[in-house]
């Protein structure tokens, strides 16, 4: 297989933005797109081939951007439409491509469609969101339960019917069985598509909700064990979801409507974020003929993190349905887990002076494996996690909730910092910032670390430069199964022109190349 056969985000490197806290233009201690602009050199440097920036529409931000009131504008914290477009054209002219963040599942309770369709049942947009009767008992029609604590039914007194929300009350599922729905997102597609946008990450696709009533209960998880971390013991795990409140086959319909949407655009990436009991399974039916081109793979993003062999099993079974082909993509972190450095040297029992190391061999790590592979602002700083946070700052609903026996997602989207000696780390001017920003994390502020030839941001830049000239890596997405010892993973990749053997060292901390053969090129 030539270079050429294969599509840009086949083997992207793709680095995404957290557009709260990446820089702030305005200082409103809140980041923003021209603050995410004036920082694409940043980016760009570094070497990666895309950004995913996670939400910035028009949202009350209850769920910080998850909750979409108005798909085609901008929040006014973030910007403007025009902000957006210099943005995109600065990113193109820098030679990166950029992704969206797109949440076809739900929507915010203030979104005209939702406040037309709660008024009553023969509204225009009565059938776009699940109103379901009560039972004889006036209790919810199922035992679904909702990610972010408490039932997934909230009562509509004015329909005196129950609407279904798979996280916030204020975060009503749509109906992807009405038709009407579905026409709505690719309109929204294509008002992106137009303004020239390379692709979406498509939010938490398994909890569509497009079956037709009657709607069935979830079975109980009879393999539930009660973790010892907080976020393992909700009673939501407790409960097995696949076919009935999540990975409904009706989705499907959704998938293939996307996807023609984005075939009439050149290289567009459709990323979707899925879980559920079975996401291999789930994935293997997302990215069938004709729907998705990859998903977004968990595997990697345990929020206790993951021994050496834990590791070892999961890359294993997520490629064991994909190799040689690039339809997934790896993560050790994202906006919703704790750090990966913190969260893997805590689980491999390693000292803070082995942070800087270990970060940079799980970002190697990651870049080898086939398929696309996202990073998450700070990871190429070694970034900890923030777990000091005092309750009265938490912002994370779902911290919120649960807090002080978990503490959310807070701890991992505090705010970028920039240069060690300005104000807030030169993130912001303002007096205060939406999350606290830790002092820790100035000892390896960005531009900083950028001007430090050793520095994990240097090292990693200059290993994806030699990346791209590795054709098992860049012509072809398949590799061996993985070997080495109990502190070490060890795979090879393999092109028709290249194998090369890639080596991580979980003891000494370091990562080692072998070109096992080269190939005559066949041209
Ligand atoms: C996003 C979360 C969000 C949830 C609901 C996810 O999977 O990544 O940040 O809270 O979807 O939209």
């Amino acid at each position: 297989m030539s270079t050429a056969a294969l599509k840009w985000w086949e083997t992207a490197v793709i680095y995404q933005i957290y557009p709260r806290s990446y820089q702030d233009s305005n200082n409103d201690g809140i980041g923003d797109l021209p603050g995410i602009t004036s920082r694409l050199d940043y980016i760009a440097n570094l070497g990666v081939d895309a950004i995913w920036i996670s939400p910035f529409f028009k949202s009350p931000q209850k769920d910080f951007g998850y909750d979409v009131s108005d798909y085609q504008d901008i929040n006014p914290e973030y910007g403007t439409l025009d902000d957006f477009d210099k943005l995109l054209d600065k990113a193109h002219s820098l030679g990166l491509k950029v992704m969206i963040d797109i949440v076809p599942a739900h929507c915010s309770d203030q979104h005209s469609w939702f406040k037309q369709s709660r008024q009553s049942r023969d509204n225009v947009k009565a059938d776009w969101f699940h109103w379901v009767d009560p039972k004889a008992d006036g209790s919810p029609p199922t035992n679904w339960l909702s990610f972010f604590g408490g039932p997934a039914w909230s009562w509509e007194p004015r329909r005196q019917q129950y609407y279904l929300h798979n996280f916030l009350s204020s975060q009503p599922n749509l109906n992807h069985a009405n038709p009407q729905v579905q026409e709505a997102y690719a309109d929204i597609a294509r008002f992106w598509f137009e303004r020239g946008v390379d692709g979406f990450r498509l939010d938490a696709v398994h909890t569509i909700n497009a079956d037709s009533e009657p709607y069935k209960d979830n079975l109980a998880n009879s393999d539930f064990v009660l973790g010892e971390m907080p976020q393992q013991q909700q009673p939501f795990f407790r409960q097995l979801h696949d076919s009935a409140q999540l990975n409904q086959p009706g989705i499907q319909a959704f998938s293939e409507s996307f996807r023609a949407v984005a075939d009439e655009y050149d290289d567009i990436y459709l990323m979707g974020e899925l879980h559920g009991d079975d996401p291999i399974k789930a994935s293997q039916t997302f990215t069938a003929p004709g729907r998705l081109h990859a998903t977004y793979n968990f595997n990697l993003l345990q929020w206790e993190g993951l021994t050496v062999k834990e590791i070892k099993l999961a890359i294993t079974k997520a490629i064991s349905a994909f190799n040689g082909t690039g339809r997934l993509s790896f993560a050790f972190s994202n906006h919703d887990v704790p750090r990966s450095a913190t969260r893997q040297m805590s689980r491999m029992g390693l000292k803070e002076d082995q942070r800087q190391a270990l970060q940079l061999l799980l970002l190697k790590l990651e870049s080898c494996l086939i398929g696309s592979t996202c990073v998450y602002q700070g990871e190429e700083l070694a970034l900890e996690d923030v777990t000091d946070i005092p309750i009265e700052k938490m912002q994370d609903p779902w911290g919120i909730e649960f807090a002080p026996v978990f503490l959310g997602r807070d701890t991992c989207r505090t705010p970028m910092v920039w240069t060690s000696n300005k104000s807030n780390g030169g993130f912001s001017k303002a007096n205060s910032t939406w999350l606290p920003i830790d002092p820790k994390h100035l000892q390896n502020a960005a531009l900083d670390e950028a001007a430090k030839p050793d520095s994990v941001y240097n090292q990693f830049a200059a290993f994806l430069k030699w990346r791209k000239s590795q054709p098992a890596i860049m012509s072809a997405n398949t590799m061996s199964e993985i070997t080495g010892s109990d502190t070490q993973i060890v795979f090879d990749r393999i092109s028709d022109q290249q194998t090369l053997r890639c080596i991580f060292d979980f003891e000494s901390l370091c990562v080692t190349f072998e070109t096992v053969h080269v190939r005559e090129s066949k041209g």
